[in-house]
């Protein structure tokens, strides 16, 4: 049963867009584009003639082996291609593409013939390497421009790069690597954390005893952390070194439309993580297509998103959609409140940033602060904002919108996730907006709210939020995983629907208000984490027996992990075992898992056939009703 929240989502106040961003807009008559987007074969062709293939596609969509779908098929193109050297040819040669700026206040900028230049002598190095088309490379980078760099390189010779996110730690490192087949891992010396250096390299030499599959690790001089390198072992080599010498100039793979992209993992309901599959010619139409249109994009553009490049945000949002639209893409290194909580701020201000996406999380946190900060600096360059990663909460929205925006600029709330590739639910520039709701799908995407029968549900109910057309840019299987792939996103809802694993429900108008996920994945501060993961971290430690974790609301972060342990006999629950407890998780997965509570208990709930009931421990943390109790155990 879907929980009723709505009387929860009272917010009923309508932002408007004014004349300005309408006049600008590229989608300028927002009911068209939607009718348009009512066949998305056509819809989204005509999208994929923006860019340059080598061989245009037979059929558009092939439905034949649903869920299984096919975008383009048999077209022939090249990611890298069209992000880079498309534009070496335009008058964008000497545009910066990339402006790197960290929270020491350096910055490296890179034109469009740089990055070329870089890129193609990485993909030489790389081949150099053995690596070849279908090959994985494996990333572990802080925000650079050598990971950059590293995944267009990938992306040009047709490796698969499997980029995993400098936060996470030893044991998340492996799980995610091994199941990659990683051959090649870059990784660095360190990255920027809160004015420390945070020593990569050092996680991951302790992961790459547990990673048989690596040949050669490459490592980026990037803090200037004194660190070696066993180079006579001959595996390790620093960046520099190895693409010293290398040509420039690299042919371009030409790549088949379903060729694999890219793999990038995230957290499921239960076991392991989800290794999310993307390929190459409908991932790149859904993300130019969405960043376009969404936030806008134009010749001059500024674009700072704040994802990091280890999820998917960074992967579609900070590089790909905007190196395919030929803007300039600002990455940045570090924490939003370091050295203080302007410095965000100050960089819109000193870097002129026009479309800025961030999440909420990072919204709250600088709530915290007041208008002090964004009133220190001249934050007018700005035209559009946006947010992603969980619900915006109406009162971070109308600080962004107030104190930030000062009422002039419209807030893309856009829903997605890892799995859908690109932005899926969100107002475009010149839709009317209600704080705390991605509003509506957009043009070319189906998306309803619908009960367990797979039937619409009426507005103002809660159901699960599916998605009813294929779309460019879905991942297309779980890597090496297929029978899961199915059994976790088609097979719940009949009607042949993808289940995004969220709770929503419409309001009058038609807007979709997510609620949350449906299943035991947490959100902690836009990140998804698996309790399976934080559970068996927890049981790995020698004083764990059992343990269960649920998600506790917290204001900043979303959610915070409550944690419920069993212990082995013998132990106690004392602050040195909780201090301890604490650092065990955090080794393993990393500061993605940010722990709140741990309580030891004598048993947990759960279900006759030994699945724990976590529903039962929400709702006992939350003085809820515990609701259906018929299958637990005792
Ligand atoms: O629960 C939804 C939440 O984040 C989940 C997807 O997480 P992930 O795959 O890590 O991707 C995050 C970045 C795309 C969704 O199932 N979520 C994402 N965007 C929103 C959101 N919840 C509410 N509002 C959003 N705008």
């Amino acid at each position: 049963m879907v929980k009723d929240t709505s009387v929860l989502l009272e917010e009923k106040r309508v932002f408007k867009a004014n004349y300005r961003i309408v006049e600008e807009a590229h989608v300028k008559n927002w009911e068209a584009e939607i009718e348009k987007g009512k066949d998305p074969v056509s819809y989204w062709a005509e999208k994929a003639e923006q860019f340059e293939w080598f061989k245009k596609w037979d059929k558009v969509l092939d439905e034949s082996k649903k869920p299984f779908y096919k975008w383009f098929t048999k077209g022939k193109i090249n990611l890298s291609y069209n992000a880079v050297d498309r534009w070496v040819s335009s008058d964008k040669r000497n545009q910066v593409a990339v402006l790197y700026a960290n929270e020491h206040g350096e910055e490296r900028k890179l034109t469009y013939y740089e990055l070329y230049r870089e890129v193609n002598k990485m993909a030489n190095a790389l081949k150099n390497l053995g690596v070849k088309k279908g090959d994985t490379v494996s990333m572990y980078l802080p925000m650079c421009t050598e990971l950059l760099v590293s995944m267009l390189a990938c992306t040009r010779i047709g490796a698969v790069h499997s980029v995993v996110y400098s936060g996470l730690s030893v044991g998340a490192f492996v799980e995610r690597m091994n199941d990659a087949n990683a051959k090649v891992l870059i990784t660095a010396d360190g990255t920027y954390r809160r004015g420390k250096i945070i020593d990569l390299k050092k996680i991951a030499d302790e992961a790459l005893l547990q990673c048989p599959t690596i040949e050669t690790v490459v490592v980026v001089k990037h803090t200037g952390n004194p660190i070696k390198i066993s180079e006579l072992s001959g595996r390790e080599i620093f960046y520099e070194t190895l693409i010293d010498g290398e040509s420039d100039d690299c042919p371009v793979e030409e790549m088949d439309a379903e060729d694999p992209l890219f793999i990038l993992y995230t957290s499921g309901s239960t076991g392991k993580p989800k290794g999310v599959l993307h390929t190459t010619a409908g991932y790149m139409v859904g993300v130019a297509t969405t960043l376009k249109n969404i936030f806008d994009i134009h010749n001059g553009d500024l674009w700072w998103c704040t994802g990091d490049v280890g999820w998917i945000t960074g992967h579609s949002y900070s590089i790909y959609g905007p190196l395919l639209l030929g803007t300039t893409t600002l990455i940045y290194e570090g924490a939003p409140d370091y050295p203080d909580p302007g410095a965000w701020w100050n960089i819109v201000e000193k870097y002129g940033v026009t479309k800025f996406y961030t999440a909420p999380t990072a919204i709250r946190h600088l709530m915290r602060y007041g208008s002090k900060y964004p009133n220190l600096y001249n934050l007018s360059s700005l035209k559009i904002m946006g947010s992603v990663g969980e619900p915006m909460n109406p009162e971070a929205w109308m600080w962004l919108y107030n104190k930030v925006g000062k009422t002039k600029i419209p807030i893309m709330d856009t829903w997605w996730q890892t799995e859908t590739g690109m932005h899926m639910i969100s107002p475009l520039p010149i839709s009317p907006l209600k704080p705390g709701t991605p509003t509506l799908p957009i043009p070319g995407v189906d998306a309803d709210v619908v009960d367990e029968n797979g039937n619409s549900v009426p507005l103002g109910k809660g159901g699960y939020l599916v998605i009813k057309k294929p779309w460019p840019a879905m991942f297309r299987t779980l890597y090496k995983d297929e029978e899961r792939f199915v059994d976790s996103y088609w097979k719940e809802i009949p009607g042949g629907v993808y289940n995004a694993g969220d709770i929503a429900r419409k309001d009058e108008d038609g807007y979709i208000w997510i609620q949350g996920r449906s299943d035991d994945v947490l959100n902690i501060a836009g990140h998804r984490v698996g309790t399976s993961e934080v559970e068996s971290a927890f049981v790995s430690h020698p004083a764990v027996a059992e343990c269960a974790v649920i998600g506790k609301s917290d204001p900043i972060k979303g959610h915070v992990i409550k944690s419920f342990v069993i212990l082995k006999e013998g132990y106690t629950l004392n602050t040195n075992l909780i201090e301890d407890l604490q650092k065990h998780v955090r080794y393993e997965l990393g500061p993605v898992a940010v722990l709140g509570e741990i309580k030891q208990v004598d048993q947990l709930p759960k279900t006759r056939s030994g699945k724990i009931m976590r529903r039962i421990l929400r709702a006992q943390e939350e003085g809820e009703d515990l609701g259906d109790t018929s299958t637990l155990e005792d």
